[in-house]
């Protein structure tokens, strides 16, 4: 028994002391070049996919998948911050990537193997050691569950629909690659946009809070991976560009959508009145009302999907802004998700 003892004694020493000579020597190759064996590639894969299934969202935790307003803001977001690696079906994957170990592979293909739930836990988290980034804030798992939502539509689309998801524009023939890079209109151009969509119309909105919210994003007061990534390779003097620029632009004139007209009734006596019983403060006393301050934005015309979704976020605590933004957290407090819709139906519509 002592005799054992000893040896695994003499072992616990020896093996870190001859790991460490080994690292030292030199001997090993990481080399990406020389690849894998493939008893390592499996191993990897196989720990990479035990690690994701265990963490994985619950089938009952996943959300609703299939609003189209879940897809434009995460398909722009895709052309941006994922095709460089996994390529599109406009674009296949560039040589150079194909060279990294692993290559990312091409998700058309690998996409339906995964949960809703495992997709989930890969995009929040990415996948260490392999090059696949973790989403840029850990805070908007809303934004995280409509690419998710996205990558369940990528492996039916062809090339065009992929475009024309995107926003990629300046192409010519489908498959044919536009020179032009993802812009600001490739998601907020005012005709890509209808009432159902989470990405905000920006035209006509106040200059101060177009700017006061392109500095919240760029300075991380308010998380979105989304536009932390479509902004943050800006140079700062061209934020007061772009806030000037789609502050001049007059939003167009939209059909109304057919909405239930108490539910419009409803919302615009809170937006009036509020309900001091639940602290709720009438919205119409800071927003929309002749000489208010120019740093609270305009909501009146704003996508109904987009307005409720930011009054949750409020409420959560997640969202943050201007030096302003705690009284919007303050307002948002009282309200109730039927609120929410309500407030959303009657200002989308005023
Ligand atoms: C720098 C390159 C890179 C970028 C950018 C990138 N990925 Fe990845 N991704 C990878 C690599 C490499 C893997 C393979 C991981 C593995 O095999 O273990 C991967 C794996 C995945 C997987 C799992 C697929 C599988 O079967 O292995 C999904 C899903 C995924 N990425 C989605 C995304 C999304 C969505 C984005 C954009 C938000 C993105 N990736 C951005 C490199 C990247
Ligand atoms: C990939 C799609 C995408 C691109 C590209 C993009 N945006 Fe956005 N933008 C969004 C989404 C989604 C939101 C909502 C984010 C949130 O929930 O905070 C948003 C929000 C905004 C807001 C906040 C509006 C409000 O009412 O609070 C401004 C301002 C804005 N974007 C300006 C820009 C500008 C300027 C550019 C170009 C430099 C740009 N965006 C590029 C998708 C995009
Ligand atoms: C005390 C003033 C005040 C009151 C009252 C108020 N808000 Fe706000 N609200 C703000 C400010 C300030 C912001 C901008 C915060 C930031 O991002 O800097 C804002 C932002 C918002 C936004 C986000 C708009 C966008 O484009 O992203 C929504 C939606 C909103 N308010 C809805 C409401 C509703 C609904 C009510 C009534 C229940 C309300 N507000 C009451 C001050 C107020």
């Amino acid at each position: 028994m002592t005799i054992r003892w000893k040896h695994l004694i003499v072992l616990a020493i020896i093996a870190p002391v001859l790991g460490l000579g080994i690292g030292w020597s030199g001997l090993m190759s990481v080399r990406a070049s020389s690849g894998h064996w493939a008893v390592t590639d499996w191993f990897l894969h196989w720990v990479m996919r035990n690690s994701v299934s265990a963490r994985a969202v619950s089938p009952d935790k996943v959300p609703p998948l299939d609003d189209p307003g879940l897809i434009p803001g995460a398909a722009g977001h895709f052309e941006t911050a994922c095709a460089t690696c996994h390529g599109s079906p406009a674009q296949p994957r560039p040589d150079s990537v194909m060279a990294m170990l692993p290559p990312p592979p091409d998700l058309q293909t690998v996409v339906p193997e995964w949960s809703d739930g495992e997709l989930f836990e890969i995009v929040k988290h990415g996948v260490r050691f392999t090059g696949m980034p973790a989403w840029p804030t850990q805070s908007r798992d809303d934004e995280i569950w409509s690419m998710v939502a996205f990558l369940k539509k990528l492996p039916e689309m062809d090339a065009s629909a992929y475009i024309k998801a995107s926003g990629l524009h300046g192409m010519g023939q489908a498959g044919e690659v536009s020179p032009l890079p993802i812009t600001c209109e490739s998601c907020h151009a005012e005709s890509k946009l209808n009432d159902g969509s989470l990405v905000p119309r920006l035209a006509g909105q106040s200059e101060a809070y177009l700017l006061s919210a392109l500095k919240a994003y760029t300075g991380k007061q308010r998380p979105s991976g989304i536009m932390q990534v479509a902004v943050g390779t800006l140079p700062a003097e061209s934020l007061p560009e772009l806030a000037a620029y789609y502050a001049r632009q007059t939003p167009s004139v939209r059909e109304a959508v057919a909405q239930d007209p108490a539910l419009i009734e409803k919302g615009k006596t809170l937006a009036e009145v509020g309900r001091a019983s639940d602290k709720v403060p009438a919205c119409l006393s800071c927003h929309d009302k002749a000489g208010a301050n120019p740093a609270y934005p305009k909501l009146s015309g704003q996508n109904s999907a987009y307005l409720r979704q930011q009054l949750l976020l409020f409420q959560a605590g997640t969202r943050g802004g201007s030096s302003y933004g705690h009284l919007m957290s303050e307002a948002a407090k009282g309200l109730t998700p039927q609120d929410m819709d309500a407030l959303a139906a009657y200002f989308s519509q005023r």
